[in-house]
C-alpha cells in the first residue's frame, strides 16, 4: 500500500469536500445515519462539529447498518441530504433503491469494502475505491476527518477524534498504524495534538485511581489481580504510590515499576505475546482540545461503552464538547467493566472446558455469559493470553430455551493462513436450521439448540475446508 493510493485518497476527499460544502452554504437540512460504535460515534463527532460550524441542522441516528425495510422508511423523511458514516457501503443496493432514485443527495464515509454505482446524487469515500485497505489503513472517522480537513484547515484539530476511530475499529497492530492512519498520526503529532509514548495501554490510565484501574483491567485481564481490590492495594503499597494517582500521573520511572511489578505478579501469562502486547505499547495521548479522557484508549472505551448500552448520543455529545455528560459516560465505562472483569474471570476458572478439536477451541457456556457478552469475551480472553491462539476460538451461550448464540473469534495471523471464522460460520449454522455470518476474523450465529453436537462436527469440517488442511 504506497503514497499513490494514498494520494487518491486524499484527492476524492477534497472532491467529497466539494460535495458536502454545497449543502453547508445553502439550507439544506442534514440526516446522520451512523454506526454505534467508536468508529461510527468518533465520525459521527468529527461530522457533526464541521455541520455546527456551518449552522447546517442535523439530526442524528446511531444504530447497526440499516435494513432495506429501514432505509424504505428513511426515504420517507424530509432531508436534503443523508449521510452515513461507518455504514452504507454494504447498504449501497437499498440506498440506490430507495434514496438515490428519488434523487435524493447521499454521502457515504464508511470503510467497509463494496462497489459504488456512478450517480449524480452519490459521493462517498471509502479507502477500497482508492486501493487502500479498510481493515487497516483508515477508519471512518479517518474518512470523515479528510473529507472535513478539506472543507477548512480550522477543523484539523479533529485529528485526534480520527485516531480514537482507528484504535476503536482495532486497526493498529504490533508494527504500529499503516496507510492514511499513518499519516494521520503523523500530523496529529506535527501539530502537537497527541503525544506518543511507551507505557500501559490499560484502560482508565488518564483518569482512575491505579488500585481502582488495575482492579477493572479487561484489556488485558490482569490475573490473580483483576477483579481482586485487596491484591490491587497491596500491589500499589508496596511499591509506595499515592493512592490517589493516575497511571497518567506517575512519570515514566515509576510507571515502568508499575509494569514489572504486574509481569511479575500475573505468572505465566507474563510470557505470552498476546498479554504482553495488549498490557505494553504505544500510549497516544490527547495534548490539545480532548473533550473527554485524553488517552486515546480510554476514549474509545468509553464510546464503546455508550453504544454497548445503546446511549450512544452520550458518547457523541461528549465528542462535540458537552462535558456535563462526561461523568455519564464515564459510568457507563466502568458499569460494563464490572461485568466483563466477572465474565473473564469465569473463562480463567473454566479454561479446562474448552474442547480442543483439530480446526477450533470451543466452549459451550451454558447460561454463565449472555450472548452479547460472548464474542467480545472471546476476542478479550485471546487479547489476555486467557485462551491460546493456535487455531479459531468458538463460544456457544444459551439464548433462550431452543436457541444458542455463537461467537467466533480468528487472530489476523489465522486469517492470513486462510481461516474464515465468517464463511465457516455461516455454512455450519446453515447445515443445521439456523443462521449467521461475519468477517474472516470474527463472526456470529444462531443455531438451534437440540443440534449443537451436530453443529460443532460440521463447523470444524468446514473451518478445515476454509484455509485448506
Ligand atoms: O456477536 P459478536 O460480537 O460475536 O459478532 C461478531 C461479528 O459478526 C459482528 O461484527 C457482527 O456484525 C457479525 N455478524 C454478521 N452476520 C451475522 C451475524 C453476525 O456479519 N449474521
Amino acid at each position: 500500500m504506497g503514497s499513490a493510493e494514498i494520494r487518491r485518497f486524499q484527492r476524492r476527499a477534497d472532491d467529497v469536500a466539494e460535495f458536502l460544502k454545497a449543502h453547508l452554504v445553502g439550507e439544506s437540512r442534514v440526516r446522520i445515519i451512523a454506526h454505534i460504535d467508536a468508529d461510527g460515534i468518533a465520525a459521527a463527532g468529527i461530522l457533526a462539529r464541521c455541520l455546527y460550524a456551518y449552522n447546517t441542522p442535523f439530526h442524528i441516528m446511531f444504530t447497526r447498518p440499516l435494513k432495506p425495510a429501514e432505509i424504505m422508511e428513511l426515504s420517507k423523511e424530509d432531508y436534503d441530504l443523508f449521510i452515513f458514516v461507518d455504514q452504507g457501503s454494504g447498504q449501497i443496493a437499498a440506498i440506490h433503491k430507495f434514496l438515490l432514485s428519488k434523487e435524493c443527495d447521499v454521502l457515504i464515509l464508511d470503510h467497509h469494502p463494496s462497489d459504488f454505482p456512478e450517480h449524480k446524487n452519490l459521493a462517498y469515500l471509502n479507502p477500497h475505491a482508492c486501493g487502500l485497505n479498510g481493515a487497516k489503513d483508515v477508519s471512518a472517522a479517518g474518512a470523515a476527518y479528510s473529507v472535513v480537513e478539506h472543507v477548512d484547515k480550522n477543523f484539523k484539530p479533529l485529528v485526534g477524534l480520527a485516531i480514537v476511530g482507528a484504535v476503536g475499529d482495532r486497526q493498529e497492530f504490533f508494527s504500529g498504524f499503516t496507510g492514511v492512519n499513518e499519516v494521520l498520526v503523523k500530523r496529529a503529532i506535527d501539530l502537537g495534538l497527541i503525544r506518543v509514548s511507551t507505557g500501559l495501554k490499560l484502560i482508565g490510565r488518564s483518569f482512575s485511581q491505579i488500585a481502582e484501574c488495575l482492579r477493572l483491567s479487561i484489556r488485558p485481564y490482569l490475573p490473580s489481580i483483576s477483579s481482586d481490590p485487596t491484591a490491587c492495594y497491596a500491589l500499589v503499597e508496596s511499591l509506595d504510590i499515592s493512592p490517589k494517582s493516575t497511571i497518567d500521573e506517575l512519570g515514566q520511572e515509576m510507571e515502568g515499576k508499575l509494569g514489572d511489578a504486574l509481569l511479575a505478579r500475573v505468572g505465566q501469562v507474563a510470557a505470552d505475546e498476546n498479554f504482553r502486547y495488549t498490557l505494553l505499547g504505544t500510549v497516544y495521548t490527547l495534548t490539545k482540545g480532548a473533550t473527554g479522557p485524553r488517552d486515546v484508549r480510554d476514549q474509545v472505551a468509553m464510546l464503546d461503552a455508550c453504544g454497548k448500552f445503546n446511549k450512544a448520543e452520550l458518547g457523541f455529545a461528549v465528542t462535540v464538547g458537552d462535558q456535563v455528560v462526561l461523568t455519564e459516560a464515564l459510568a457507563l465505562l466502568r458499569i460494563y467493566q464490572e461485568h466483563m472483569v466477572g465474565v473473564l474471570r469465569w473463562l480463567t476458572a473454566n479454561i479446562d472446558t474448552f474442547r480442543i478439536t483439530p480446526h477450533m477451541r470451543c466452549i459451550y457456556a451454558e447460561d454463565a455469559i449472555e450472548p452479547t457478552m460472548i464474542g467480545e469475551a472471546l476476542s478479550l480472553a485471546m487479547e489476555s493470553g486467557i485462551i491460546a491462539t493456535d487455531r479459531p476460538v468458538i463460544g456457544l451461550v444459551d439464548a433462550g430455551a431452543e436457541e444458542l448464540k455463537v461467537s467466533a473469534r480468528a487472530t489476523p495471523g489465522l486469517a492470513m493462513r486462510g481461516a474464515n471464522v465468517g464463511l465457516a460460520l455461516a455454512r455450519a449454522a446453515e447445515a443445521v436450521g439456523g443462521e449467521g455470518g461475519g468477517h474472516d476474523v470474527s463472526a456470529a450465529a444462531r443455531i438451534p439448540r437440540r443440534r449443537m453436537d451436530e453443529f460443532t462436527v460440521v463447523l470444524d469440517r468446514a473451518l478445515a475446508g476454509n484455509h485448506g488442511a
